[in-house]
């Protein structure tokens, strides 16, 4: 029924797969992971907020073979469900980046690395396939600008500037990652003689104008990540952004802020038919997946699970969830009556809240 690399996998709940990895990991490790700013409102809303969606299905289509094939910025990938940038995996897996890597390049995917890397970024990419890499513009923008450079030089394929960090947001929990900072610092040490650690602080003076400064650094795409409105997303696209990837960094960040399964329609008719439009937050099942593409996004991100899989079954259990979530996906897809991306569209899903009876 989909493609042959999807349809062999056992199932992996990721309900399971959390509680696995709550057993495995430091309680402090544990607590960096599931935390969320402020009261932790959005965190609480980001998962369900996806549910408040409900299918409207074709039948009668021929849905024989269904392919969850995904073009995405020059690539080709066999999912559209993709790693987000998450900081230091090194407490949750001795091979940290180099796993995920790994974990992501098997199932066909493509990673985001996180700046804020256990493993530097020449090592990470000599076990990676397609990958983007995530930047915090820092107040030093020599360091900022030498990390984009060597990034470039190991062969990621566009940058992710996050948007929604200008400060890290305070939390009541899990602040307290456990690392040493010959590994906190191991992307970033090399650059930083006689410099101050504050020069590694994200800088809150970034603006749009910095798109085209990574741009014509880089020479490679630059895609906005924590976009929630439509406005922004077009000024993004118009100050040179080639995507945007709606996010609220986890729940991480402002508190309160909306539910991205609330932000992604907005944004995906603003600019979707202008650049690829990416979603993450709270995504945990198949039917997620489909309810975001039907929305309008061309591909997902997820980031805790990614952790969790890392964290119970190293590389291939990343490889394992990717592809089970991916195959959670081809199954709603044959259900909802299409057989390829391309058949995705706006009258699939409906707002449960605005239902006519
Ligand atoms: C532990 C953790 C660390 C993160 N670190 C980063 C980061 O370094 N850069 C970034 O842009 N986003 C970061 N994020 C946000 C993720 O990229 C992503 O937006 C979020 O995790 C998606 O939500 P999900 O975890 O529900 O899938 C982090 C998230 C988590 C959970």
């Amino acid at each position: 029924m989909t493609d042959p690399a999807v349809s062999a996998e056992p199932p992996v709940s990721l309900r399971e797969l959390r509680a696995r990895a709550e057993e495995v990991v430091t309680p402090e490790a544990w607590e960096y992971l599931e935390t969320g700013a402020g009261a932790e409102v959005s965190l609480g809303e980001a998962e369900s907020a996806w549910q408040r969606w409900r299918f409207r299905p074709y039948v009668l289509r021929d849905v024989a073979q269904i392919s969850t094939s995904c073009r995405l910025l020059g690539h080709d990938l066999a999912t559209p469900v993709l790693v987000a940038p998450t900081a230091y995996h090194e407490p949750y897996h001795p091979t940290a980046e180099l796993g995920t890597a790994e974990g992501v390049r098997d199932a066909g995917s493509l990673l985001c690395l996180s700046t804020r890397s256990s493993r530097t970024v020449e090592r990470v990419a000599e076990h990676a396939g397609p990958w983007w890499l995530q930047v915090y513009v820092m107040t030093d923008r020599d360091i900022t600008e030498a990390m984009v450079d060597r990034a470039v030089a190991a062969g990621a394929s566009a940058l992710v500037l996050t948007g929604d960090t200008p400060y890290v947001s305070r939390r009541a929990r899990g602040t307290a990652l456990p690392l040493q900072d010959e590994v906190a610092l191991v992307n970033v040490q090399q650059h930083l003689a006689g410099r101050t650690w504050s020069s590694l602080e994200q800088d809150p003076r970034v603006t749009y104008a910095d798109i085209e400064w990574l741009a014509s650094r880089s020479g490679l795409p630059v895609l906005v990540k924590g976009v929630l409105r439509a406005d922004e997303a077009r000024a993004c696209v118009t100050a040179g952004a080639a995507g945007v990837v709606v996010s609220n960094h986890g729940a991480r960040q402002l508190d309160r802020v909306v539910p991205t399964a609330l932000a992604l329609p907005e944004v995906a008719r603003a600019v979707a038919d202008q650049v690829p439009v990416l979603v993450d937050g709270g995504i945990r099942s198949g039917h997620d997946v489909a309810t975001a593409l039907a929305l309008g996004a061309d591909a997902v991100l997820v980031g805790r699970p990614t952790m969790y899989a890392l964290a119970t079954g190293g590389a291939p259990g990343v490889t394992a969830m990717l592809r089970a979530l991916t195959a959670q996906l081809a199954e709603a897809m044959g259900l909802l009556g299409i057989s390829s991306l391309a058949g995705f569209d706006r009258s699939l899903v409906e707002d449960i809240t605005h239902a006519r009876g």
